[in-house]
C-alpha cells in the first residue's frame, strides 16, 4: 500500500504505553492533492488521553532515573532509524500533508536532527555551585526533568513539530505524549513505530489520535499530572490553551502564529535576496509560521527586485507533492484556499494590485497560484494578517526608520529576515527587529542548533538549541547547613 518499503510503518491506532490502541470509531485521513483517503484512523477521546497522560506518569520515574547516556542511546537509535527510514516517512508525510517529495525528506532529516541534537545536550545539564553568604553553608543548584509533558502539534510539519518538543522532552528526563494534527496523524504514528523499535520503554513516548480537538486538548491542558504543556499552531488557538493551563499552573512553551517582515536594502546583493525570498515564502506553500509575510523593498532597487522576483517565481511548478519536479503543492484543505483569496481580493479591493496568479489553480480545489501584489500598503488585510498560503505582498519604503517603523507594527514578532551588504545597517537592523529571529542575508533560519521562538503574541520559549532543554528543566536550590565544626 502507498508504495512503502517498510508497511509496518503505517499504522491507524492511538501508541499507549508501548501497544497499539483502537478505539470504538474512526475519523479519515485525505490526501490534501486528490482527495483520496489515504487511511482510517482509530478516533480517541478523552478516556484514551486520559489512559496516555496516565502512561506517562507511570514511565516518569523509569525513564527521569535513567543516565543522560542510557537515554542519548536510545534516543540515537531512534534518530538512525528515522533516517534509515526517511524515504518512506516522507511519502507519508506527503501523502497526509501535500508538501514535495523534496520538502518532505528535508522536514524527516530536520526532525531527526533534533533527536540526534538533544540526545546529546541531555548529557550537559550541568548545575551550579554558588558562594554562600556564610561559611557554614553551601549553595547547590541542581536541574531536574519538569515531568509529564503534553503537547498539541500542527499539520504543516507533521514529523518535526513533533521531534522538536519530544526530543529535548525525552533528553530531559521528561515522558511525553501528543496529540497530532488531525489531519496528518500517520507520520506521529511511525515516529512511534520507531521509538518503539529503537526501545525507548512503554509510556516514554504516546501518541494519541482523535479529532475531538476541544475534549482532549482540555485533558492535555488541565489534568493535574501534566507538569508543562506545549503548543505550535495560532496565536488565537494558543491563547485559550494558555488560559486553560492557568488552573493548574503549568509550564507552558508556545510557538504560535507570524507575520514576517522580508526587507530588501538597496545595497542588497538582489539575486540572493531574491532567492532567499522564494525559499522563505513558497516552502509549504507559504503554510510555516517563518514564512515571509510581506517583503519591504527599498525605492531604488523595487522594480529590479520586483522584476527578477516575478520571474523566478513564474518558474515554480505547481502539483502533486509526489510527482516529479514540484516545487509546491497543494494547501491543506479548500477552506485554507478560501481564506487566502479572501485577503487577496479584499486587498485588491483596497487599492492593491495583483502581477501574477491571484486564484486557485487549474490542478485543483487545494491548490493555489504561486502570487505577487504590489502596490500594497501595511495597512491592507493581505499586509496584517498571517497569509499563510504562497502570496507574496510587494510594500516599497524609503529608508531604515521607515521600514523599521512599518515591519514592527505588528502583533506577532516571530520571524524576521533583511538583505543588505553594509555591516552597520546589518546591525542597526537587526537590534531594531522586534522579532525571536532574524535572517541575515538568508531565508532559511531553522536548524537544530538554533533557538526558534518569538516574542510578542507568536508566544513565548525556545525549541532547539542549549536554550530548548531549559524549557523542560526545572532549577531546584539546595542550602546545606550545619558545615562548621
Ligand atoms: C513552523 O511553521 O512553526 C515551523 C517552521 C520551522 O521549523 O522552520
Amino acid at each position: 500500500m502507498h508504495k512503502l518499503k517498510d508497511k509496518q510503518l503505517l499504522k491507524n491506532f492511538s501508541y499507549i504505553n508501548g501497544s497499539w490502541h483502537s478505539s470504538e470509531t474512526n475519523f479519515e485521513v485525505i490526501n490534501p492533492a486528490n482527495g483520496d483517503v489515504i487511511a482510517k484512523v482509530s478516533n480517541a477521546g478523552i478516556a484514551e488521553t486520559e489512559l496516555a497522560v496516565n502512561s506517562a506518569k507511570s514511565a516518569l520515574k523509569l525513564w527521569s532515573t535513567k543516565s543522560a547516556n542510557e537515554r542519548a542511546t536510545l534516543m540515537r537509535n531512534w534518530f538512525n532509524l528515522m533516517m534509515q527510514h526517511q524515504d518512506d516517512l516522507a511519502r507519508i508525510l506527503t501523502l497526509e500533508q501535500g508538501k514535495p517529495l523534496a520538502e518532505a525528506k528535508g522536514e524527516i532529516a530536520y526532525g531527526a536532527a533534533f533527536i540526534e541534537w538533544f540526545s546529546e545536550e541531555g548529557k550537559r545539564v550541568y548545575g551550579d555551585v554558588i558562594p554562600a553568604p556564610s561559611g557554614d553553608k553551601r549553595i547547590i543548584v541542581i536541574k531536574q526533568p519538569v515531568g509529564v509533558v503534553a503537547s498539541i502539534t500542527p499539520w504543516n510539519f507533521p514529523n518535526a513539530m513533533i521531534a522538536r518538543k519530544a526530543a529535548a522532552a525525552l533528553a530531559a528526563g521528561c515522558t511525553f505524549v501528543v496529540r497530532p494534527a488531525s489531519q496528518t496523524p500517520l507520520s506521529a504514528l511511525a515516529m512511534a513505530e520507531l521509538a518503539e523499535r529503537a526501545g525507548i520503554p512503554a509510556g516514554v513516548f504516546n501518541v494519541v489520535t482523535g479529532d475531538d480537538a476541544r475534549g482532549m486538548g482540555k485533558v492535555l491542558t488541565q489534568h493535574p499530572d501534566i507538569a508543562k504543556f506545549t503548543f505550535t499552531g495560532s496565536t488565537a488557538v494558543g491563547k485559550s490553551l494558555i488560559a486553560q493551563c492557568a488552573s493548574t499552573v503549568k509550564k507552558v512553551s508556545m510557538e504560535l502564529g507570524g507575520n514576517a517582515p522580508f526587507i530588501v536594502f538597496d545595497d542588497a546583493d538582489i539575486d540572493a535576496a531574491v532567492q532567499g525570498a522564494i525559499v522563505s515564502k513558497y516552502r509549504n506553500a507559504g503554510q510555516t509560521c517563518v514564512c515571509t509575510n510581506r517583503i519591504f523593498v527599498q525605492q531604488g532597487v523595487l522594480v529590479q527586485f520586483t522584476d527578477r522576483f516575478t520571474a523566478a517565481v513564474a518558474e515554480l511548478n505547481i502539483g502533486d507533492g509526489l510527482a516529479d519536479g514540484i516545487n509546491i503543492g497543494p494547501m491543506i484543505s479548500k477552506n485554507a484556499v478560501a481564506d487566502v483569496n479572501k485577503l487577496v481580493t479584499d486587498s485588491v479591493a483596497a487599492g492593491a494590485k495583483v502581477i501574477l496568479g491571484g486564484s486557485t489553480h487549474h490542478q485543483g480545489e487545494n491548490f493555489y497560484q504561486p502570487t505577487i501584489m504590489t502596490n500594497v500598503s501595511n495597512d491592507m488585510p493581505i499586509a496584517v494578517n498571517e497569509i499563510f498560503g504562497p502570496v507574496s505582498p510587494i510594500i516599497s519604503f524609503t529608508d531604515e526608520d521607515d521600514v523599521l517603523a512599518m515591519a514592527n507594527d505588528c502583533e506577532y514578532g516571530l520571524a524576521s529576515y533583511f538583505y543588505s551588504r553594509d555591516i552597520g545597517r546589518i546591525w542597526r537592523i537587526a537590534e531594531g527587529l522586534e522579532y525571536g529571529m532574524v535572517g541575515i542575508n538568508e531565508g532559511i533560519i531553522s536548524n537544530a542548533a538554533a533557538p526558534f521562538g518569538g516574542i510578542k503574541q507568536s508566544g513565548n520559549g525556545r525549541e532547539g538549541s542549549k536554550y530548548g532543554l531549559d524549557d523542560y528543566l526545572e532549577i531546584k536550590y539546595l542550602c546545606m547547613g550545619g558545615l562548621d565544626k
